[in-house]
């Protein structure tokens, strides 16, 4: 294990590189000349990340509407659940962080489970997350999900072809029966691009609070990008549904990630006292439905 980092580290050519500033766990990467990466250009549709003032101003105001969300949750015994899927360090745990932020923790949790045990291996695929599911009032926020079958189990080969195959089939009906139990299933895909992806490993391996980010399966997805695009494509193409659609959020800038995933979850409910003009409609060229960005 150690070796592999190593190595990975040789790969990556980290020496030289230092953390600059770092706001609100947006860091930026110096290369060993001095230059500030900016790799989060790449395929983005803005010349500018969202600026620290309006990404304080808007998450603040965003926050305020998630507490009027979950009050009225609360309220009315409705249960909600919303999946987090995407790449290593597309920015699914940081997203979690601030819509948790200032919500009530008795009635929002976060459910980040590890690999499966033995026990549970030879349960039904669902059974453990079955187990989280959200009571009256709740919100459960699943940082990966059952999804993990459909991509890393997928392209690391951690289930067979019967089983991938198997889960592809039965997510929808599986899906649809949270739904009409009274569950809403809000799925969010996080898009980062390859280059970003490196320079965020980077990061990881520079910076000691986040060394522990960085797994061996970290190192392993840089040589299976195409495998991951191929996973992820698929597993959209079959579960994306028009009872339980999936949304993609482009994350390079993650500020601006952050902020139009919490306004496209709240532009989906009426809750009591809801602002219109705050919450108002995701930046379609952040958002969009899972089905149009794969094609
Ligand atoms: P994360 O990116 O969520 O911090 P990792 O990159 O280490 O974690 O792993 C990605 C996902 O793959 C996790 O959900 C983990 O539980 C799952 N995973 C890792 N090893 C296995 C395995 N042997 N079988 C099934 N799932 C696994
Ligand atoms: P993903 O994490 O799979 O959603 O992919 C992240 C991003 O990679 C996409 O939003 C695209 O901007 C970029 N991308 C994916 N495939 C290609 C490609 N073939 N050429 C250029 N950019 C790509
Ligand atoms: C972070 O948010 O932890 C850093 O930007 C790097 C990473 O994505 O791990
Ligand atoms: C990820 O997306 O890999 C993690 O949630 C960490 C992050 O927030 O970047």
């Amino acid at each position: 294990m150690l070796e592999d980092v190593r190595a990975y580290i040789d790969r990556l050519g980290i020496d030289g590189h230092r953390i600059g500033e770092d706001h609100d766990d947006d860091p930026v990467l110096i290369d060993p000349v001095g230059r500030a990466v900016d790799t989060w250009r790449e395929n983005y549709p803005y010349d500018e990340r969202l600026s620290r003032e309006e990404y304080d101003e808007q998450k603040y105001l965003l926050q305020v509407e998630l507490l009027k969300f979950q009050a009225w949750a609360k309220a009315n015994g409705s249960q909600h659940v919303l999946v987090f899927e995407g790449r290593d360090a597309a920015g699914k745990g940081g997203t979690i962080k601030r819509f948790m932020e200032h919500l009530n923790p008795r009635y929002a949790r976060v459910v980040a489970l590890t690999k499966p045990n033995d026990r549970e291996e030879g349960q039904w695929y669902f059974q453990r997350y079955v187990q989280h599911l959200p009571t009256a009032g709740e919100m459960a926020l699943f940082d990966r999900s059952w999804y993990n079958r459909a991509v890393v189990e997928r392209v690391m080969s951690f289930c067979s072809t019967h089983e991938y195959e198997t889960f592809m089939r039965h997510v929808p009906y599986f899906e649809e029966m949270l739904v009409e139990s009274g569950i809403t299933l809000t799925k969010f895909w996080f898009s980062v691009t390859r280059s970003e992806q490196r320079t965020r490993f980077i990061i990881r391996q520079v910076d000691p609070v986040r060394q522990w980010k960085l797994s061996p399966m970290d190192l392993e997805s840089l040589d299976k990008w195409d495998a991951y695009t191929e996973a992820k494509e698929a597993m959209i193409r079959r579960t994306d549904t028009d009872v339980v659609p999936w949304t993609t959020v482009k994350s390079n800038d993650k500020k601006r990630a952050r902020i139009n995933a919490m306004r496209h979850f709240l532009a989906r409910f009426e809750y009591d006292g809801k602002d219109h003009e705050i919450v108002g409609q995701p930046d379609p060229l952040i958002v969009q439905r899972g089905i149009d960005a794969v094609g």
